[in-house]
C-alpha cells in the first residue's frame, strides 16, 4: 500500500518524509490556500518545493474547468517537476482531459470521484489515480469505505492499470479498513499517519523497560 500525505504545509511533508513510510503528497486548492499560498508564481515555486522534499507522486490540481483550460494547466503544472501527478475533476470535460493527457504521457489523479461509475469513467479514460473521497461519503451517512472496496473489485475484475488512492480520510480506522480491502493508496492528514504510531501498551511497555534497566543499573553500581 501506498502512504500519500493529504497537506501542503511543507514541516508535515518533511516530517512524514524523514519517517521513510512516504510515497507521495495530494494537495488541492483548499489546502494551498490554507497555508496562504496565492498566485500563479508562488503556487508553482510551492509545488516545487513539495517535489524537491519528496520522492514521486505530488498531485497538484487544475483550477479550469474546460477542456483546453485543463490541458493547458496540466501542461504547465507537469513542467514544474516528472514527481507531479495533474489532479483533474471529475466533470465531462475532464474525462476528455485525462484521455488527452494519458495518451501524452502526463500522470492524472482524478479527483472527487463519489461513484463506481465515476471511477469506471476515470480508469477507461486512462487516469492514473481515482480519489474516492470517503469521509465526505461518511458525512452525508453514506459508506466510503464499501465504495472503495466496490471500485477496488471493479478494477481487479478488468484489471485497470488505474490505482485506488483512498481520499478524504478522517481517522486511523479509515486507514486499516482500506489496507483490508486493497486500496493501492491512502491518502492521509498528518495526524493520521503520525496516530498510528500510537497504543497505550507501548508506552506501558517501554516506560517498564527502561525503570527496569535503570534499576539493574543501580543495584550494579552499588554491588
Ligand atoms: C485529496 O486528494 C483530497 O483532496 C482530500 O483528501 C480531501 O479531504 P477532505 O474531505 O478532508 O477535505
Amino acid at each position: 500500500m501506498k502512504f500519500f500525505i493529504d497537506t501542503a504545509n511543507l514541516n508535515e511533508i518533511k516530517e512524514a518524509q524523514d519517517l521513510g513510510i512516504l510515497d507521495g503528497v495530494t494537495t488541492n486548492p483548499s489546502l494551498m490556500a490554507k497555508e496562504g499560498i496565492t498566485g500563479e508564481d508562488n503556487i508553482m515555486a510551492h509545488y516545487k518545493a513539495i517535489c524537491n522534499i519528496v520522492d514521486n507522486n505530488v498531485s497538484a490540481e487544475v483550477i479550469a474547468t474546460d477542456y483546453e483550460g485543463m490541458i493547458s494547466e496540466a501542461k504547465t503544472l507537469s513542467q514544474i517537476d516528472r514527481k507531479i501527478v495533474v489532479k483533474i475533476p471529475m466533470i465531462k470535460d475532464g474525462i476528455k482531459a485525462i484521455r488527452y493527457l494519458a495518451d501524452e504521457d502526463i500522470r492524472t489523479n482524478c479527483t472527487l470521484v463519489f461513484s463506481a461509475g465515476q471511477a469506471i469513467l476515470a480508469a477507461k479514460a486512462g487516469a492514473s489515480y481515482v480519489s474516492p473521497f470517503i469521509g465526505r461519503i461518511d458525512d452525508v451517512s453514506g459508506d466510503g469505505v464499501q465504495l472503495i472496496e466496490q471500485i477496488v473489485l471493479i478494477f481487479k475484475n478488468y484489471e485497470f492499470k488505474t490505482e485506488v488512492l483512498a481520499a478524504s480520510i478522517r481517522h486511523n480506522l479509515h486507514l486499516i479498513q482500506c489496507a483490508e480491502i486493497g486500496a493501492h493508496v491512502a491518502t492521509c492528514p498528518y495526524k493520521v499517519i503520525i496516530g498510528l504510531l500510537n497504543h497505550p501498551l507501548t508506552d506501558k511497555g517501554l516506560a517498564q523497560f527502561l525503570a527496569d534497566h535503570k534499576k539493574a543499573q543501580q543495584t550494579a553500581e552499588l554491588a
